[in-house]
């Protein structure tokens, strides 16, 4: 099922351009366009969003910054090596990696790079221009799947909201994919109010979070009393790699954490904990253990295992934010898409925290967007 025929063609500027998910989006896009697989795990191809004007998969055109040189074709032979990709998917979408491949510009700041604020921004802007110009696209929108970087500190814009920043300069809706600084940094509030794009974040909710949300709620509404509650998560890959910095898991953390204080109305005992285990690649183990309290104090415990492979869950809701983001800005809408809390761990704005209340959201939102102009 397509939601539309292609009418023109708009940019998915990626940053962390040849990374996992950004991999695994770019792939996966050419392959459900093409009908070699069904679009599991796209909520925009599923029918409430079937009138929404979204942009048809066959009409995104990839291009991004990253820090790293492997090509994309060779990034994707990797992931179908440790079994993220179906084997075979990265030959049969070759012509598709190698265009995306090369739109792909350096990004920064490397190592011993003298450029200062202004002449980064200057330049990630003008490779986002460049590749909409060139393309002869409608428009673009720019999503950060880059590592993690440590919580921001002090006045300086971290390597994020420098792209964040290009992003705005350039007119293009923007997504924070991750629980980096991006557009949240004070420095930038102004140019965002001013800059009338949409935008949506901070990092994608897809398998620890995601439970959380749902379960959070169901002990909320059975007056059941959380007294702890602590998770585990193990996790190899480049974001396992960057998450082994405790400055970066922190970052993550505190999104999680964010989900249990909205949905109980309180903070309950226990942490979250990140261990790098390189040997496990994409494929994550997330343990939660859940103390409770029933009726007259009796003491429960639920416990939950859950074993995913990161980028595939996040690839899929990477294309959705994209279409729909995408979307938004064609429709005149601007500033926070806090409608799109659904697919965050952190959501912009004022939105419910709960999975089922965010969902309707989304869908009210989808229909707004089919019946805009
Ligand atoms: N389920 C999920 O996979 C999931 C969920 C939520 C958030 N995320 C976030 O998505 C991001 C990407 O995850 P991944 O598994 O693809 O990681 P990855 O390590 O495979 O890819 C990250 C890419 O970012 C690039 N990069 C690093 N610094 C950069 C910079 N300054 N400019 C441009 N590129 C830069 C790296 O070279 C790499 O190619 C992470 O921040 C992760 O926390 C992932």
């Amino acid at each position: 099922m397509s939601a539309s025929l292609p009418r023109t063609r708009v940019g998915v500027w990626l940053i962390g351009a040849r990374g996992s998910v950004a991999t695994t989006a770019v792939a996966g896009c050419a392959a459900v366009a093409a009908g070699l697989h069904p679009p599991t795990g796209m909520v925009t191809e599923t029918p409430p969003f079937a009138d929404s004007g979204l942009p048809a998969l066959t009409s995104l055109v990839f291009g991004g910054h990253d820090t790293m040189d492997c090509p994309l074709p060779k990034r994707a032979e990797e992931l179908a090596a440790g079994g993220v990709l179906p084997h075979g998917l990265p030959a049969a979408v070759a012509a598709e990696l190698a265009a995306a491949d090369a739109e792909i510009r350096p990004g920064g700041p490397a190592p011993g790079d003298t450029r200062g604020t202004e002449r980064l921004i200057a330049a990630f802007t003008a490779d986002i221009q460049d590749f909409v110009r060139r393309g002869g696209l409608e428009r673009a929108v720019v999503v950060n799947v880059a590592s993690t970087e440590p919580a921001a500190d002090g006045a300086a814009l971290p390597p994020s909201s420098l792209y964040a920043a290009a992003a705005l300069r350039a007119g293009c809706g923007y997504v924070n994919f991750t629980p980096s600084t991006g557009l949240h940094h004070p420095a930038l509030a102004a140019a965002a109010a001013a800059s009338g794009v949409p935008y949506a974040g901070r990092d994608g909710k897809t398998g620890q979070t995601l439970l959380r949300s749902v379960l959070g709620p169901m002990f909320a509404q059975r007056a059941l009393d959380v007294r702890a509650w602590s998770g585990t998560n193990l996790l190899g890959g480049g974001d396992g790699a960057a998450l082994a910095d405790p400055a970066a898991a922190a970052a993550k953390n505190a999104g999680k954490e964010r989900v249990l204080t909205d949905t109980l109305g309180g903070s309950p005992e226990g942490e979250v904990h990140i261990d790098d285990v390189p040997a496990l690649g994409d494929w994550k183990t997330a343990w939660d253990h859940i103390a409770f309290d029933g009726f007259l104090g009796t003491r429960m415990v639920l416990q939950t295992t859950w074993q995913g492979c990161d980028s595939a869950l996040a690839a899929p809701l990477v294309l959705d934010l994209a279409r729909l983001t995408l979307r938004a800005q064609e429709s005149g809408v601007r500033g926070p898409l806090t409608d799109l809390g659904f697919y965050f761990k952190d959501p912009v704005g004022q939105g419910p925290s709960a999975l089922a209340e965010q969902y309707a959201a989304l869908v009210r939102f989808g229909r707004q967007l089919g019946e805009a102009a």
